[in-house]
């Protein structure tokens, strides 16, 4: 048995590691659990008395001499990886990609960032609305049919709903401020509606509001010809087609011309070459008059666009689920700096 460790001893003296690995390997082969301490020791067990002591002593000391060269190692190859290298301190801990901002995200802030820059300012509201607020106070009274046009998510009572429009953070706008008013009023609405490629029973608006004195329809046109510029680019066009909502008189639809210039513009446009963007018109004096303003002094102008659609086309999307199911195949390919 001596001859054994002075051959294990020989081999811790001559044990050399190159790295993390060599150290742990030689870990292993002396002391686990089938490792050659272990088996020092149960023939150890089997000796007589006499030879005890000095065999004993003797596995004491290996044992001593492999623990020192293992700390040894371990000490020197603190600060490197297993292949030997040094570490890379500075290195990322998590190897992922860092995400992107959602492309509705992206377009949301571009839209309003192009209003804050002619004076309109944020302002949000609750998703769970009265009736007040949603409706009432906009002109659409309990029996009226235009309602209808939004079929709405209640909750508990018809007391208590989920915002069809951004336009109630409107009236709450018009409640708690006095004119001259310009915002802008971003969120995510709800509309019980079938889920397709084209409407979905949750998406994002942004409506904005302008009451002062003498406000009219031309400075309307011209916030929304400034508006398609920044947005679509320099040359856009728009026109207005005369339209219906219960709380702007006149009201109009927003076109914006999008050309003709291959088969999907074709398909997406229905071969006109103009597109439907928002919703706007002149605030109907009664809505002022609800919200506490005086119609016979001020007048003012709103309109609304589903964030959804204008991302679809600036983008190109097809279907507008896409922006919901958070796939990230789908949203890694959307960035920017806003
Ligand atoms: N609130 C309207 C909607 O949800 C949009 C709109 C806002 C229309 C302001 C006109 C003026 O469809």
């Amino acid at each position: 048995m001596q001859k054994d460790i002075k051959s294990y001893h020989d081999e811790v003296n001559k044990f050399e590691a190159k790295n993390v690995n060599d150290v742990e390997l030689f870990r292993i082969k002396f002391f686990s659990k089938k490792g050659i301490f272990s088996l020092l020791f149960e023939k150890f067990k089997t000796l007589p008395n006499n030879e005890k002591k000095i065999i004993g002593k003797a596995i004491n000391d290996l044992k001593v001499e492999a623990k020192n060269k293992i700390d040894y190692f371990k000490t020197k190859f603190k600060d490197l990886n297993f292949s030997g290298e040094e570490l890379d301190l500075s290195r990322n801990i998590i190897s992922n990609s860092i995400g992107s901002r959602h492309p509705i995200s992206i377009v949301k802030n571009q839209i309003v960032e192009i209003f804050n820059r002619i004076g309109f300012v944020i302002s949000e509201g609750p998703e769970i609305e009265d009736d007040w607020h949603n409706f009432s106070a906009l002109n659409l009274p309990e029996e009226h049919p235009a309602r209808d046009m939004q079929d709405t998510f209640f909750i508990k009572n018809p007391e208590t709903l989920l915002r069809t429009h951004t336009s109630s953070v409107q009236v709450r706008f018009m409640e708690n401020n006095t004119p001259p008013i310009r915002t802008i009023s971003p969120g995510r609405v709800y509309r019980n509606e079938a889920i397709s490629s084209r409407a979905h029973c949750i998406f994002h608006q942004i409506e904005g509001l302008y009451v002062d004195q003498n406000v009219s329809f031309a400075d309307l046109k011209q916030v929304l010809l400034y508006f398609a510029k920044e947005m679509f680019g320099e040359d856009s066009k728009i026109r207005l087609r005369p339209s219906y909502f219960p709380f702007t008189e006149p009201s109009a639809e927003v076109d914006v011309y999008w050309g003709l210039k291959n088969d999907d513009d074709y398909k997406i446009t229905k071969g006109t070459g103009w597109l439907e963007i928002m919703g706007c018109g002149m605030v109907d004096p009664a809505v002022l008059k609800n919200c506490g303003i005086d119609p016979d002094v001020y007048s003012g102008y709103a309109f609304g666009m589903g964030v959804e659609r204008i991302a679809m086309l600036k983008y190109g999307v097809t279907d507008l689920r896409m922006f919901f199911e958070n796939d990230v195949r789908f949203l890694k390919q959307f960035s920017s700096a806003l």
